[in-house]
């Protein structure tokens, strides 16, 4: 399956349209890269007015804003108890008497089943955390989502955590390796229950969408976005689309002041990571956006 492309996501950043707590949240989806998933479901059918949306990673609910105005009932479930009062906080800023879309954010662990009944939602659409991210050093997701306001510190180390937060049941805690030979990580075994409970909830001809990105640690690549993509196929999914979101523009050249062509293009990028870049780190260019179906077992 070739991958689709998508230039031209983040140049909008969140600026004025959150609370000013939501900020300190390391790992919000990119404002674009929503605005492209919300117009590729609707363009498709997979989401009309009174649809339902569920996040397993709800966060500070920036997915949301749009689904209140586009009339999407969207639920999601946050597992730090300050994600959620941003998100409810988020949700009254958001709010207009024309909207016909509704926001709520549980405070739940994703493992389990949070009181929702199977097969009541059209859509899941999130973006978990890295594994292992509080016990370890790397680019933090912070720098993936919202490199315009992400405070580069935050990227180097793990000064993020008490932002990310730390309650047992968080996803970004769990180990990326087994204990013990032959045994499941931690962080496999909790992805494969949360997206258990994913297909439980999703309708049969509904669609998940998933937003991840690679990452560097000690030095290399982390082919996280594949590792997310095989557990979603151990739980049960089929993934139909690949896009990149391009955090680089289409190669491009500018005219120098002697005459000869220089090659010019954007990177949306933090400055953190470019500088890593420009010292022989691996170049990380995309998001990856994935999207999946449920596999009948027959
Ligand atoms: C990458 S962030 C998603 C942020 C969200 N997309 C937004 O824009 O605000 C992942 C979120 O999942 C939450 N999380 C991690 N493990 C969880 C679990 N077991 N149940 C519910 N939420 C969890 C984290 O606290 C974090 O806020």
């Amino acid at each position: 399956m070739t991958p689709q492309e998508w230039y031209g996501c983040f140049r909008h950043s969140w600026q004025n349209l959150l609370v000013p707590e939501a900020f300190q949240h390391p790992g919000k989806y990119n404002r674009g890269v929503l605005d492209r998933i919300y117009d590729a479901l609707q363009a498709a059918g997979y989401l009309r007015p009174g649809y339902r949306i569920h996040d397993p990673f709800g966060g500070v609910g920036t997915a949301a804003r749009r689904a209140l105005a586009a009339g999407y009932h969207w639920q999601g479930v946050e597992i730090e108890a300050h994600h959620v009062a941003a998100a409810q906080a988020n949700f009254r800023l958001w709010r207009e008497g024309w909207m016909t879309g509704t926001a709520v954010m549980l405070h739940g662990d994703s493992r389990q089943d949070n009181g929702l009944a199977a097969e009541s939602v059209d859509v899941v659409m999130g973006s978990p955390p890295y594994d292992d991210l509080l016990n370890s050093s790397g680019e933090g997701p912070g720098a993936r989502h919202d490199s315009k306001h992400h405070r580069p510190e935050n990227s180097r180390k793990i000064s993020s955590a008490p932002d990310y937060g730390a309650t047992p049941g968080n996803l970004a805690l769990a180990a990326s390796r087994p204990r013990r030979p032959g045994e499941l990580p931690a962080f496999d075994r909790d992805a494969l229950l949360i997206l258990g409970q994913c297909r439980r909830l999703l309708r049969p001809a509904g669609i998940a969408v998933w937003v991840t990105k690679d990452y560097i640690r000690h030095g290399r690549r982390v082919p996280f976005s594949d590792r997310w993509e095989t557990l979603c196929v151990r739980a049960g999914f089929i993934c139909v689309q690949r896009v990149r979101a391009m955090l680089v523009d289409p190669p491009a050249f500018q005219l120098t002041i002697d005459g000869t062509a220089a090659p010019a293009y954007k990177q949306y990028k933090s400055q953190w990571r470019r500088d890593a870049e420009a010292k022989g780190a691996p170049a990380i260019d995309h998001e990856d956006v994935r999207f999946f179906v449920k596999r009948t077992d027959n």
